[in-house]
């Protein structure tokens, strides 16, 4: 295999053999990672308590976390959920297949560990092509694919199959990793609470507030004690090894002086152009000291190519990865949480780096 075939791109999409085995597996309680449009997947029947309990081995993740269930387009939600609702079926009109999961009222003969012992259940329905072939070949599409991110843990999600099978080179828990090039989307999907008397907003992702807002005439909330606890809602999570820095606002050139005069070696993400003047000082003082990584300055192809970028990132063993600050805008926000979120706990990291 090749570099790009690793990275996904130009990588071979699932033959429908290849599907087929994998219904098969999942049929018979093993896990199969598959792709999505937000990020991988890592699959077991819903329906299986036993195989979902091997999702949360293989993950290493506690076993009170809920998982979401993903659907075939057309299934009926009201399968899983006893009080599907208006809202949530103005939702699913609008927004399905894409990236948007519900949290809803539990049907009772869903299996407790899927919701984590809550008694709601997270549901989505995934617009990538095989995460549909391979619903709608699972059970004859009557089934549900509970799946979390396909990564260890607290670490970067997945957005191709090379990145999944990095994560689980040597487990024999994982036993199949279908193919479908990088993931469109590149971050989670939003997840809307609708288990509450108002809607709430547990994640921020490919769906805006704004857009549900629109639709439901009313701007969800946002998380309150009362709400439900979501790893993804984690104050540490979608980590790499690296330290990572938010710079602030105007102080990227500060930052980075301060940090390589420390003799730190910096991975820079920034996705507004060099200037010329800042180019030539960066490459006469620093040009050992840093790796710089050029991202999109538009919101969408920055989310896209987030999480490959943190991962490559990582792999250069700079001593922190610092990070461009971004726009305060509602276009930014989901990268603004995950990138918040990869950073947290960096700075207990790096104070041994600053001593
Ligand atoms: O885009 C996505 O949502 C991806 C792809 C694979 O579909 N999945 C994903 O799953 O990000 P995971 O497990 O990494 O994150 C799912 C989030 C978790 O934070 C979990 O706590 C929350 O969904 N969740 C699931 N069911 C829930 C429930 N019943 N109540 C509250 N939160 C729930
Ligand atoms: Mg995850």
């Amino acid at each position: 295999m090749n570099d790009n075939a690793a990275d996904g791109v130009g990588a071979e999409i699932a033959t429908a053999a290849a599907i087929d085995a994998a219904a098969r597996i999942l049929e018979n309680g093993g896990l199969v990672a598959f792709p999505t449009e937000t990020v991988y997947g890592l699959g077991a029947d819903a329906e299986n308590p036993l195989a979902v309990r091997t999702i949360y081995l293989a993950k290493g993740r506690p076993a009170d976390h809920p998982l979401i269930v993903h659907l075939a387009a057309g299934a009926d939600p009201g399968y899983w959920s006893s009080n599907v609702g208006a809202l949530a079926e103005k939702l699913i009109a609008a927004f399905w297949p894409g990236p948007l999961t519900l949290i809803l009222q539990r049907a009772k003969h869903v299996p407790d560990i899927v919701a984590g012992g809550q008694d709601t259940i997270g549901l989505r329905c995934p617009a990538h092509p095989v995460a549909q072939a391979l619903l709608h070949k699972f059970k004859a599409g009557r089934g549900g694919l509970a799946a979390p991110s396909a990564n260890l843990f607290g670490h970067v999600s997945p957005t191709t199959a090379g990145h999944v099978r990095e994560e689980f080179h040597d487990a024999p828990l994982v036993q199949c990793v279908l193919e479908g090039g990088q993931s469109a989307i590149g971050i989670e999907s939003t997840i809307l609470d609708l288990s509450r008397e108002k809607p709430m907003l547990l994640r921020p992702g490919g769906v805006s507030a704004l857009q549900i807002a629109q639709l439901l005439g009313v701007m969800p909330g946002a998380p309150d004690a009362q709400a439900p606890r979501v790893p993804g809602a984690l104050a540490s999570h979608y980590a790499p090894r690296t330290p990572v820095v938010l710079a602030p606002g105007a102080g990227l050139a500060e930052w980075l002086n301060a940090l390589v005069s420390s003799g730190r070696r910096v991975a820079l993400m920034r996705h507004t152009l060099q200037h010329d003047a800042d180019q030539a000082h960066t490459a006469h003082a620093f040009a050992f000291s840093i790796t710089s990584m050029q991202m999109p300055a538009a919101p969408d192809a920055y989310a896209h190519a987030l999480y490959a970028a943190l991962r490559q990132l990582d792999r250069t063993k700079a001593d922190v990865i610092l990070v461009e600050a971004l726009p305060d805008t509602d276009a930014w926000r989901a990268i603004h949480d995950r990138l918040a979120r990869a950073a947290c706990g960096s700075a207990e990291r790096m104070s041994h780096l600053i001593r």
